[in-house]
């Protein structure tokens, strides 16, 4: 009699939230083949298996020639689904009815089916197929349902069967990329979830859920990838319960919040009061922790008080609770000023937001399942498992913002891996314009060491402003010989590339050497000696002059030599100076000395036709 009025109440409590909102979430079904379907038509996520958020999946339909509606095993009929290699994979049509959404799906997930369709047989909005309410063993099964499933409409069901049996092939690609809303480079994510540890599967994967993904979810938001908030559901005791023995053990606060008997039974074990206090613990604890800068405290503690203050063993209680929050560091007073008086006749300020929160808003429909995940104000659908989870956060960041851990193998595939990305590269400087992202790649000229590239990204990127020369030298020529490099990239220019003197070409992919001597542009006098080189050349004046070239002329080595002692002239007043004697003994000496130096000099300022290599030239065509 007990458990029955306990169903009652439960049940009661939840009408009381009856108008609750639900929104069916959906993903897209492209079809693209035949033509006499094609289109873009909408199908809903299921509530187990593990869809593909942020990606899409490509396979052939089929519909089963017997067991159409998937309620028994596949093996009974001989049939598989598996696709052979290089193949398509399978997508598998079935019927609804007759059996859970959830075993239809873990049958065809046994046959080798890659996806599973089912098709509603009646005519109504899309509606989200749930695993089924019965906390019974005999469905350990929905667990291990990875493959993705999805409702269609009766609709789209028949026009499928029809094109399957006039044996056309029905190709079908499952898009979830827009499935979460994917504003910005932060996440916003919460939990709704329950302390309670005696639901039986769905508390354990719960629990389960939240001790695999606190490892993940902390990284997340020390970094500050992500904002996650933990919810609980509460109810209220209607007013004429108030103050009947099942509202009194089951809530705090004279009726205002309330939560199930954890055994469904008022006679033993914890009441459902012991269950609101302590949620109310882990809100208040994450607030305190939230507010000390570390909200992902509330992983911990959760984690390590189901471990450490289970029910089963009588450890569901304050004093346990206490202990796992001291060894976090965390205040306990500031905790228990939070949490307040269990039995006052007021409201709590924390329940009540909490209660406030459950009412859907916008895209977000009511939470009136345990546990809830929304990501991005949008209900995730589909299994509560670290990497499916973690799938569908990372499909909540804008492009190229998401965290190193989304790109990993094992999350998804790197698009840039094949071609390129069709995007633009340099393969000698292994400079790639594609960036692999969650939902695809982008092709974005990147950022080198600090220096820029611009350009479409696609065909075309080049190195802009300072320094631009340093990154693949700006994509302009540049070449080497004999100890030598000529580069067609100057800081000087912020773009483009252009030959340096003495080369001719378009400055990206060759620049060919000028002969001045063929082409009579230099060294043209009458007794000079034209020799081409790489880059330049090399002119003798006859009559034992010196060649300017700066001026393309010879001069005599006489006035040379005249003119360079008036610029020199300060040195020979101090060299006069050490005596005159000497001035006269050593002038001879002093003048051939001199006469060399000069030489040294003069060759830094221009070339001096007799001289075999000159370095400074070198090195003004060196980059
Ligand atoms: C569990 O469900 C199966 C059918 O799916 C049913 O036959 C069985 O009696 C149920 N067991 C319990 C304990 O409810
Ligand atoms: C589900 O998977 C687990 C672990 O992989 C396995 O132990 C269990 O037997 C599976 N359950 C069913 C019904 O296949
Ligand atoms: C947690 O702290 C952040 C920043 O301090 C704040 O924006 C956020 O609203 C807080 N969350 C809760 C639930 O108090
Ligand atoms: C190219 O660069 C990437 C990372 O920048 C590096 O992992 C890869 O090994 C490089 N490849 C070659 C051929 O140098």
């Amino acid at each position: 009699m007990r458990v029955v009025f306990s169903i009652a109440l439960w049940v009661f409590f939840l009408s009381v939230n009856g108008l609750a909102k639900f929104v069916v979430e959906k993903n897209s079904l492209k079809v693209t083949s035949p033509d006499s379907l094609k289109d873009v038509y909408e199908c809903a996520i299921g509530n187990f298996g593990v869809p593909m958020y942020g990606g899409t999946m490509v396979g052939m339909l089929t519909y089963p020639k017997a067991n159409k509606k998937a309620c028994k095993s596949f093996d009974d009929f001989d049939i598989s689904f598996k696709s052979k290699p290089g193949g398509f994979p399978t997508f598998l049509l079935v019927d609804r009815g007759d059996c859970y959404f959830a075993s239809k799906a873990w049958n065809a997930q046994n046959a080798g089916a890659a996806a599973i369709l089912v098709a509603d047989d009646r005519i109504e909005p899309l509606i989200t197929m749930d695993t089924p309410e019965e906390e019974n063993l005999s469905f350990s099964y929905l667990q291990n349902i990875t493959v993705p499933s999805v409702l269609i409409s009766k609709g789209l069901g028949d026009g499928f069967k029809r094109a399957l049996s006039n044996g056309e092939m029905v190709t079908v690609s499952l898009d979830w990329r827009e499935s979460l809303p994917h504003p910005d480079e932060r996440v916003e994510y919460e939990l709704w979830t329950n302390s309670n540890d005696e639901c039986g599967p769905k508390c354990e994967s719960q629990i389960e859920f939240v001790k695999s993904f606190r490892g993940v979810a902390q990284i997340l938001e020390h970094k500050g990838f992500t904002q996650f908030t933990p919810h609980y559901i509460t109810w209220y005791c209607p007013d004429a319960y108030i103050l009947s023995k099942q509202c009194k053990s089951q809530c705090i606060n004279r009726g205002r919040y309330c939560a199930p008997d954890p055994e469904q039974d008022f006679s033993r074990g914890y009441d459902g009061r012991d269950v609101v206090i302590q949620n109310l613990r882990q809100v208040c604890l994450f607030k305190v922790a939230n507010e000390s800068g570390k909200p992902w405290l509330w992983w911990d503690y959760v984690a390590d008080f189901s471990i450490r203050c289970p029910m089963k063993e009588k450890k569901y209680t304050k004093e346990c609770a206490d202990d796992v929050i001291r060894s976090l560091g965390l205040d306990l007073k500031k905790i228990d000023a939070c949490v307040g008086d269990p039995d006052a006749d007021r409201e709590n300020p924390i329940l009540r937001a909490e209660q406030a929160a459950q009412i859907g808003k916008d895209s977000r429909g009511d939470v009136t399942i345990l546990p809830t995940l929304v990501i991005n104000n949008r209900q995730y659908r589909g299994k509560l498992d670290k990497g499916a989870v973690l799938k569908a956060l990372c499909a909540g960041f804008q492009e190229a913002t998401e965290p190193a851990i989304c790109l990993s193998e094992d999350i998804e595939t790197n698009e840039c891996l094949e071609n390129n990305g069709g995007c633009w590269q340099d393969k000698a400087a292994n400079i790639t314009a594609c960036k692999d992202t969650f939902r695809g790649r982008l092709c974005v000229c990147p950022v080198v060491e600090g220096v820029k590239l611009v350009g479409d990204g696609y065909k075309h990127c080049e190195a802009s402003g300072l320094r631009r020369c340093e990154i693949n030298n700006g994509g302009c020529w540049r070449e080497a010989r004999d100890g030598r490099m000529y580069s067609a990239c100057t800081d000087a220019m912020t773009s483009g590339c252009k030959c340096p003197p003495g080369f001719r070409g378009d400055g990206v992919n060759s620049c060919k050497d000028i002969d001045e001597c063929k082409e009579k542009l230099a060294c043209q006098c009458p007794d000079c000696k034209c020799r081409n080189t790489w880059g330049s050349y090399d002119c003798s004046c006859g009559g034992g002059r010196l060649y300017i070239r700066e001026h393309d002329a010879c001069i005599s080595k006489k006035s040379t030599a005249e003119f360079s002692w008036s610029f020199l002239w300060f040195i020979v007043l101090g060299l006069a100076s050490t005596g005159a004697g000497g001035y006269a003994v050593y002038k001879y000496r002093i003048r051939s000395y001199m006469d060399s130096e000069i030489r040294a000099i003069m060759a830094q300022y221009m070339p001096l036709d007799n001289q075999a290599e000159n370095p400074s030239r070198v090195r003004l065509a060196e980059i």
